[in-house]
């Protein structure tokens, strides 16, 4: 792997011809540590010709805007959130193909990205794709695994010319960036570009979404417990996926109607193959528990995914 500092003797000057003064553009900023890593980097070669744009397409993660506001203002990266979750709600409405949401959210985030670029008169989108991205999205001989929503989403007719600055990193070289830029918590999981979108499985709705986020919360806080207490090494990833299953369940002597949530906990160098976690029952049984608590009535049955990749995915859609 190439050091930090030497990539960033070749990066920058590269983007800095490929957005040439006066020009100036957008960076596609979802929080995760490949895109906030390339709104570093563009910031550092053109400063604040490029602005980075954050939308809260409403499948964040629970605090996600916050924390992304506060990391970008750190990293002295100009920036803007924009609301549009009931535009990307109403676009993914009675859509269950995995294949067809991850386009749909991935043109409704450039339909989004155009309209900010033209009202900021901007020309170029940095993107934060890693090399992990574009190979299992297909091209040239490689199959499509899944379409990865900063690859094959964007529509042929999209007037913005892409940069993608850490297109031949893998995920360690962008965390070794991240510590050398002191971007805060490199080690961070990494979070998909379609968001809670491919973790809700089947219809997303904002309900369904929201069920999602909770969830998810639940598994992110318990498994950093367990870390934190030496109970598991640090996982690649750790998240919940809504199922579209309904499944009978009691509450004292009632019975309840509810949905089911898979818990996946993975160990993985690049995501290109992953491990899943044998993890202590007590942690296992900890997550349930909060999980039917906090989400009592609507989440009747939690399952631990034990499936590697491959065969699976790391995601289920
Ligand atoms: P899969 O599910 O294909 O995921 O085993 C491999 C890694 O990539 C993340 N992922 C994405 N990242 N855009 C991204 O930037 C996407 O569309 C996307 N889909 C999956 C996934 O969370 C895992 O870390």
């Amino acid at each position: 792997m190439k050091d930090p500092k030497r990539f960033l003797e070749e990066a920058v000057p590269k983007v800095r011809s490929q957005v040439p003064e006066p020009k100036r553009a957008i960076v596609a900023a979802s929080g995760g540590i490949d895109s906030t890593v390339a709104a570093v980097v563009v910031a550092r070669a053109i400063g604040d010709r490029a602005t980075a744009l954050f939308v809260d397409n409403g499948l964040l993660r629970k605090g996600e805007i916050e924390r992304t506001e506060e990391v970008l203002s750190g990293a002295g990266v100009k920036h803007r959130v924009v609301p549009a979750a009931p535009r990307f709600f109403s676009a993914l409405k009675g859509v269950a193909d995995p294949e067809r949401k991850r386009k749909i959210v991935g043109e409704t985030f450039v339909r989004v990205f155009e309209e900010e670029a033209k009202a900021l008169q901007a020309d170029y989108l940095v993107q934060g794709t890693i090399a992990p991205d574009w190979i299992e999205s297909g091209g040239s001989l490689r199959d499509t695994i899944k379409t990865h929503h900063n690859v094959g989403g964007l529509p042929a007719d999209m007037h913005l010319k892409v940069v993608e600055p850490l297109r031949d990193l893998y995920k360690d070289e962008v965390r070794a960036l991240a510590r050398h830029l002191n971007v805060p918590q490199p080690e961070r999981q990494p979070f998909p570009g379609p968001g809670l979108a491919v973790r809700v499985v089947g219809e997303v709705t904002p309900e369904r979404t929201e069920t999602t986020r909770v969830a998810c919360a639940v598994v992110e806080e318990e498994v950093e417990r367990a870390v934190s207490e030496g109970k598991i090494p640090r996982p690649w990833q750790y998240f919940a996926s809504l199922l579209p299953v309904r499944t009978v369940g009691v509450i004292g002597d009632a019975r309840t109607y509810g949905d089911a949530v898979s818990v996946r906990i993975v160990e993985s160098i690049d995501a290109m193959t992953a491990t899943s976690l044998a993890v202590p029952t007590e942690v296992l049984r900890r997550i349930s528990e909060r999980i039917t608590r906090e989400l009592s009535g609507k989440v009747t049955r939690v399952l631990y995914d034990v499936t590697d990749k491959p065969p699976a995915t790391i995601e289920w859609e």
